[in-house]
């Protein structure tokens, strides 16, 4: 069957921008999307491997014990669309059991996203695989020409959708809704809300695995733009807000400092903060509600120690 990547226009430029955007604005900010560098992505995969942050392996298991009932939930799909996808380690137990004849991954870092779905290829070579290298959250009705006919499943599991607040899930959630069509699905994986006690280890882990994702992203600046963050003058600073019902990670300055990115020079006060992602929790019924709102009826929930995994039709 046909292996196929696209890389759709770069996100180079965005960084740039947006980068030179949120270190202007205050509080200073910069989209969680631009820690997925090379160094970023394997962090990411060491962070799952930590034993305080049990999510992935939750997630997973949950997937493994009720795969069946997830399967036939489904009532069968012709072609699984996942955004965000990462290493595509997840979607290999759906394409088991679901057997569609297309897969399509998307994912911003386009490297990685190419070498996970080409392995994905000699693995099932009875599914279509299209990887494209992209920016989901721009780009995502431009995908669109490239799904085959028949019934669509959306896939973002991992707990991604946490990244967003709860006004932009709705409006990701009905974006996915047009994309999957009228007979078309969601399968989406959340955290649940837990006791902080519990969140806040899982985003401080003793290995310091958490922290270096973070600080990753001022090391990516220094490599890309030509930044020169100092790492050291600056701390991972995570912890859970009862009010938002997220995580919020930080790098916050240890001192005054003057930082420069592409010629810019931008101020850092000593305790100033750069935030740099908000993971959201839920709870099932808050998110069935938001996924209401987006056009999405529930019809399966399965939970397990935290982390919830719902189909929508
Ligand atoms: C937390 S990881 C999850 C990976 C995988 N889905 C999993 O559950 O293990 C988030 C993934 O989404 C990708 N990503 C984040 N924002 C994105 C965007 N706006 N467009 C495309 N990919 C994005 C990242 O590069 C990364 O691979």
């Amino acid at each position: 069957m046909p292996f196929c990547y696209l890389n759709f226009p770069s996100a180079r430029d965005d960084l740039l921008a947006d980068v030179l955007a949120g270190l202007a604005a205050c509080p200073k900010s910069i989209p969680p999307k631009y820690f997925y560098d090379e160094a970023g992505c394997q962090l990411f995969e060491a962070i799952c491997r930590q034993p305080e942050y049990a999510l992935c392996r939750i997630e997973q298991a949950l997937m493994a014990s009720r795969l069946g009932d997830i399967a036939a939930a489904t009532g069968g799909v012709d072609c699984i669309v996942e955004p965000g996808a990462g290493d595509c380690m997840k979607v290999r137990r759906l394409l088991e059991v679901l057997r569609p004849s297309q897969l399509v991954v998307m994912d911003i870092a386009g490297n990685a996203l190419a070498t996970a779905a080409e392995k994905l290829a000699v693995d099932y070579p009875g599914v279509a695989i299209t990887a494209i290298g992209m920016d989901f959250v721009h780009d995502l009705e431009a995908a669109a020409p490239h799904f085959s006919s028949g019934r669509r499943l959306v896939y973002y599991p991992g707990s991604s959708i946490g990244n967003f607040s709860p006004a932009e899930v709705a409006g990701l959630l009905a974006r996915f809704r047009k994309l999957a069509g009228d007979n078309g699905l969601l399968l989406i994986g959340f955290d649940l809300k837990k006791d902080p006690e519990l969140l806040h280890r899982a985003y401080n882990d003793a290995a310091g695995v958490t922290a270096a994702f973070n600080l990753n992203l001022l090391a990516r600046l220094n490599r890309e733009l030509g930044a020169d963050f100092d790492l050291s003058r600056f701390r991972h600073y995570a912890f859970y807000n009862p009010v938002e019902g997220r995580i919020e990670m930080h790098l916050v300055s240890l001192e005054d400092q003057l930082v420069h990115v592409s010629g810019k020079g931008f101020q850092f006060n000593s305790g100033e903060t750069l935030h740099t992602e908000n993971s959201y929790k839920f709870r099932c019924d808050e998110f069935s509600k938001i996924a209401k709102t987006a056009g999405w009826d529930l019809s399966g929930e399965w939970e397990k120690d935290g982390f919830g995994v719902q189909l929508y039709a």
